[in-house]
């Protein structure tokens, strides 16, 4: 088992007071939005009112925000049915304390999509999620789960790997929504689909983004207003380069972001430019190049990708 989901399953008193309140009920009613927190009742109302209908599913942590909005958004668009799902994934994190501090604000987010659209939520605990005996789901990723996030949250990616399998097995939509913020974890759920076949079209949506370029984010919500200000400079850097990239060539390009974010309040942690479906780093710019960049505004770590074309 994952050391983390070991330590989060001994660490009874971790669920917050929304989890046990939600979590005392099976299924809770609001006006757009219905909350099943186990697999069998959340089976049983799709069965009854989803056969043979499109379902979108979009995952999520919660502490939503108005990039998830978007994505339901755009399920409802596309689907008869949006299911979300609600669950801070234990075994995707490399960092007890990142899992602690993990931003959970279940109220919250049932109001947001209350306002945004009608959903079927799904908001299991770690239990039902996984069962004794369960068996993580496991592929061989190669390298788009060894560099840049795989690098740095070593396991991150099996973990992502087994929840999205598990979270389809047990919904079994006929779509699912990531954003392309996350341009490694949408790879490497949309290899999953093909490797083991499933019958589900992942569907990849733009990144929000909030004025200046800030991506919406879950971690946004740890940053203060002068941090959030600050942290613009992730989006500004690619955009940048993406603008001068006639100039100098990816090599320069790592070099210069780095000088700039050494004379900002950010801390650095990695800039590549990628080949966004090998992953393999480029030496010259290409249409499918993208810019990737993680850094810490203090203790918050936060990630951005665009294209460079
Ligand atoms: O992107 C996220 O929020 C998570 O990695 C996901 C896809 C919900 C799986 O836990």
């Amino acid at each position: 088992m994952n050391k983390t989901l070991q330590k989060y399953r001994k660490k009874s008193g971790t669920s917050t007071k929304t989890d046990s309140f939600v979590h005392s009920l099976n299924v809770k009613r609001m006006s757009n939005t219905q909350v099943f927190t186990t697999v069998k009742a959340l089976r049983n109302h799709l069965a009854d009112v989803a056969r043979n209908k499109t379902v979108g599913f979009v995952p999520t942590m919660g502490a939503l925000h108005a990039g998830h909005a978007s994505l339901v958004r755009t399920s409802s668009e596309y689907c008869d049915f949006t299911v979300v799902s609600i669950f801070v994934n234990p075994t995707q994190f490399n960092n007890a304390s990142d899992l602690e501090k993990y931003p959970r604000n279940f109220d919250k987010d049932i109001a947001l999509l209350d306002a945004t659209a009608e959903t079927i939520v799904f908001a299991p605990t770690v239990e039902e999620m996984y069962p004794e005996g369960h068996e993580p789901k496991r592929m061989n990723l190669g390298r788009v789960s060894e560099i840049m996030e795989g690098e740095f949250r070593p396991g991150h990616f099996d973990g992502v790997v087994e929840v999205v399998y598990r979270f389809l097995e047990i919904i079994e939509p006929t779509h699912t929504f990531f954003g392309e913020k996350d341009l490694q974890q949408l790879a490497i759920v949309q290899r999953m689909v093909e490797e083991f076949n499933l019958p589900v079209e992942v569907v990849a949506c733009k990144t929000f983004r909030l004025e200046g370029g800030l991506a919406a984010s879950s971690r946004n919500e740890r940053l203060t207003d002068e941090q959030k200000d600050k942290a613009l400079i992730l989006y500004q850097s690619l955009d940048r380069v993406r603008a001068e990239k006639e100039k100098y060539g990816p090599r320069e390009a790592r070099d210069k972001v780095k000088e700039w974010f050494q004379n900002s309040d950010l801390e650095l942690e990695y800039i590549e430019f990628v080949d966004a479906s090998s992953f393999e780093d480029v030496n010259e710019w290409t249409e499918n190049t993208h810019g990737c960049i993680a850094a810490f505004a203090g203790e918050v770590r936060l990630l951005d990708n665009i294209s460079m074309s």
